[in-house]
């Protein structure tokens, strides 16, 4: 059981909100407005993905969609290829289909985190944060880093279930808010705290405003906690792919909207079909093929290992349109709505002109 006592709550919100007005975070573009949509959409940005990662993505959305309106309104396609390398692509399509909810309904976001709460991609983390930072709502947030403070404050040990550990820190995390005034500046805090010092490895605890309170730091625990829960290993796949191109084009796939990748183009999965009939069906005579080093990714609940066979083709008749396939100019990979990985083999091959 969590023993919040050692510290009272007006006694750990005012330590962190004096060290965030000091030591804080302040120039983030999304800290500069009360805009709902704005903040919001830093926030699906920032769920698992690094400030340095997001901050140039955040400012490409908002001059291409400057508003809900706006994104509401485009095609899912240009919202996959604004987010092409940011990852974690189901966030993009739930943005997408988020904004056209509100758009058709309430045209705006509600001040209510249980409200939004009910919105596509909005977890109950990022519903608080929309509150706080949008309408100056007191309520409670949770991700990754403000658990790993709480976990090492209160030495909070795994308790018996997953569930369980997530309901007690969901309490403690509502009790701690300060009573009064300064939740947006408590918010911030306990998100920059967690970024900036009390990161995973190699805590920062002599600048912490936390430190003389945390049960971790008096007892030297800060590398045990928080707990790891023992993984299983993750499942393998193995997917086997066709980079197939003349030297100026590579043909692709759009990928089913649900599933890994969703709604993006990739290189065409082949379910045993010899490279050659595959070129044949696309309009094309293979010249030569090779296989390339295998390219591993991890998902959050799987490994994939992709063996792609690169095929060097002459285009007889430029009849990819089959179904979801098409080409696209070597020129442009840069731009498409591609897969991290997929994009940096094909810019590889683009660079290299024949070979990759
Ligand atoms: N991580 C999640 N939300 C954030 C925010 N508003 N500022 C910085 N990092 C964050």
């Amino acid at each position: 059981m969590v023993d919040a006592r050692h510290c009272a709550r007006d006694d750990f919100a005012s330590r962190v909100i004096a060290w965030q007005k000091r030591n804080g975070r302040h120039d983030l573009p999304w800290q500069k407005t009360r805009d709902p949509y704005r903040i919001w959409l830093s926030e699906i940005m920032l769920q698992q993905t690094q400030v340095q990662t997001v901050l140039p993505y955040f400012a490409r959305f908002l001059t291409r969609f400057p508003t809900l309106e706006a994104l509401a309104g485009a095609p899912l396609e240009s919202v996959l290829e604004l987010w092409s390398g940011l990852g974690y692509y189901a966030r993009a399509r739930h943005l997408h289909l988020c904004a056209q909810t509100i758009a058709e309904g309430a045209g705006t976001f509600s001040p209510d985190p249980a409200e939004n709460v009910s919105l596509p991609g909005i977890g109950r983390s990022t519903a608080a944060a929309i509150s706080v930072f949008a309408f100056g709502r007191r309520a409670a947030i949770l991700d990754g880093n403000v658990k790993r403070v709480l976990a090492r404050c209160f030495a909070i040990d795994s308790a018996a279930s997953a569930a369980q550990d997530e309901r007690q820190m969901w309490a403690l995390a509502e009790s701690l808010l300060p009573a009064e005034k300064g939740i947006e500046s408590y918010t911030q805090g306990m998100m920059d705290l967690g970024a900036t010092l009390c990161t995973r490895s190699r805590p920062a605890c002599d600048a912490c405003p936390l430190g003389t309170i945390c049960l971790a730091f008096r007892d030297g625990r800060q590398a045990e906690l928080p707990m790891r829960r023992s993984r299983r290993p993750l499942p393998q796949r193995v997917s086997s792919l066709l980079l197939l191109t003349d030297g100026r084009r590579v043909l692709l796939e759009r990928r089913p909207p649900a599933g890994i990748w969703g709604g993006l183009l990739s290189l065409p999965e082949v379910a045993g079909e010899a490279a050659e009939a595959f070129a044949r069906r696309h309009g094309c005579r293979l010249l030569n093929s090779c296989a390339l080093a295998p390219i591993r990714h991890g998902f959050t609940h799987f490994q994939l290992t992709m063996q792609v066979l690169r095929c060097d083709v002459e285009v007889i008749s430029l009849q990819a349109g089959e179904g979801l396939r098409e080409w696209l100019p070597l020129d442009d990979v840069g731009a498409a709505a591609l897969p991290a990985p997929i994009k940096k083999l094909l810019l590889a091959a683009a660079r290299s002109g024949q070979g990759s």
